[in-house]
């Protein structure tokens, strides 16, 4: 298919939908970007810490030392949480808290904090779905190598026990990484993240072991009796800009490969793909793969987590330079965002979500996906009346609430869906000048105000559908 572009507001009305029970509700942030108190309690420093302070890394110099102030105000929050009627929160742990070094030495205040946060979920019935690394990687490891050294991925299953230990009994659903994809190739590919390095082998090395580590911990957390083990991907929903031109088949396919199957095939079928290793033996050589690490990777989980946002396009153009965050894809352009975009310039194409998840649960079927984000960024704040009507972002999240419903209808086993993001926060390198939350953040004064898409979802959340 070509570029169809899919408006949301130029569509007849659509009809009432109504999703299945037990169909899970929910909300997601990660640590870094809404828990600030940096330093506070024995927290080591993370990666996000040392690039956020590298001038030029984060727009104006943001950081997450403070962000949305959660650590302090979480049980405000979790109120918020009850209010909207979600049945689930997706946080992450930062791994710096627990062991600031990375390895070693265990910081009990640190585990009290997501204990609290757990208890406070839990008495208000909300499920906690916790993610154990969404990106604040300690800073003492990425010193000894980061995710291109094996070590890291040892590290973090013993990290993953550590908090298993003590949330174990409470937490049921237990994601390894987010998007494996960013922290490999934003991180060591484009430099555009944490930790800001441009290597395109490492990129491949951080990829592998970030798999590995992923594999490790699943184990680790099996047998220590967790049951509802899963790990979120970010999948790029890419297509040949003219499907008729097999050049841009094989660029769609190189760049599927690159950024979906090295993740998808290892941990789903136990292998990483041949054309992949292929591409990767051209950059670097292969030895950091061992034997015996594809069926570690291969450990079985029982949820997939899939995140997404926005769609690609490519073409093959000889000559063109290639993207940074694709290692090795000289001679493949992107084709700039068509159509309506969010204030990320991402395009929106609700479509695309039905394509990616009927994919899914037919080249890797058997395994329950849940929507762990998806959202979109969008600047309004209060008006007059203090109200915020981003009715903008309603529009993006009904007209994907209808793509997952369509993928659903097509047989995808598709089992809840997470906004992100509960409020706004500090988005990466974008620092707080884009606000993903249905709840908006003052970041003076803290406070906290429902957006119109709050107050939309919590309808959606209790007619389990759209009207
Ligand atoms: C995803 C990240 C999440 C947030 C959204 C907008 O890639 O997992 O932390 O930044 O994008």
């Amino acid at each position: 298919m070509t570029a169809t572009v899919t408006s949301t507001s130029a569509q007849p009305a659509p009809a009432g939908i109504t999703f299945p029970d037990g169909f899970v509700w929910g909300a997601a942030t990660a640590s870094y970007q809404i828990e600030g108190a940096a330093r506070e309690d024995g927290r080591g420093p993370s990666i996000w810490d040392t690039f956020s302070r590298t001038p030029g890394k984060v727009y104006a110099g943001h950081t997450g030392d403070v962000a949305c102030d959660h650590y302090h105000r979480y049980a405000d929050d979790v109120a918020l949480m009850a209010d909207l009627g979600l049945a689930a929160y997706r946080f992450s742990v930062a791994w710096p808290r627990i062991q600031p070094d990375g390895t070693g030495p265990v910081n009990v205040r640190g585990l009290d904090f997501y204990d609290r946060l757990t208890d406070e979920l839990l008495a208000k019935g909300i499920n906690p779905v916790v993610t154990l690394y969404h990106w604040d990687l300690p800073q003492t490891l990425e010193d000894r190598g980061g995710w291109a050294s094996r070590e890291t991925a040892e590290a973090f299953a013993e990290y993953a026990q550590i908090v298993h230990r003590r949330l174990g009994d409470r937490v049921a659903t237990w994601t390894t990484l987010n998007e494996p994809w960013c922290s490999a190739y934003l991180g060591y590919g484009s430099g555009i993240h944490a930790p800001g390095v441009q290597d395109p082998a490492k990129a491949f090395r951080a990829a592998h072991h970030l798999n590995l580590a992923h594999g490790l911990a699943a184990r680790a957390l099996r047998s220590a009796g967790a049951q509802n083990i899963s790990i979120t991907l970010n999948p790029c929903q890419v297509a040949p800009l003219d499907p008729a031109s097999p050049a841009d088949v094989d660029a769609a396919r190189l760049i599927d490969g690159v950024a979906n199957r090295i993740f998808f095939d290892p941990l789903l079928l136990g292998k990483y793909p041949s054309d992949v290793l292929d591409h990767i033996a051209r950059i670097t050589d292969l030895s950091f793969i061992r034997d015996g690490d594809e069926a570690t990777i291969n450990a079985p989980i029982d949820v997939l987590g899939i995140n997404f946002y926005t769609p690609s396009y490519v073409r093959a153009l000889p000559g063109a330079p290639g993207a940074l965050d694709y290692p090795g894809s000289q001679g493949i352009a992107f084709r700039p965002p068509v159509g309506p975009v969010t204030d990320m310039n991402w395009q929106i194409e609700p479509a695309s979500l039905t394509r990616l998840l009927t994919r899914i649960h037919r080249d890797y079927p058997g395994t329950p996906l849940m929507i762990t984000e998806n959202g979109a960024a969008y600047p309004d704040g209060p008006g007059e009346n203090g109200e915020v009507q981003d009715l903008r972002r309603i529009e993006y999240i009904d007209a994907h609430l209808r793509a997952c419903h369509d993928a659903m209808a097509e047989g995808v086993d598709l089992r809840g869906y997470f906004a992100w993001s509960l409020m706004d926060n500090f988005e990466w390198a974008e620092g707080y000048a884009k606000r993903f939350g249905i709840v908006h953040v003052d970041y003076t004064t803290q406070q906290r105000v429902l957006k119109d898409s709050a107050k939309w979802y919590r309808e959606v959340i209790r007619r389990n559908g759209l009207e």
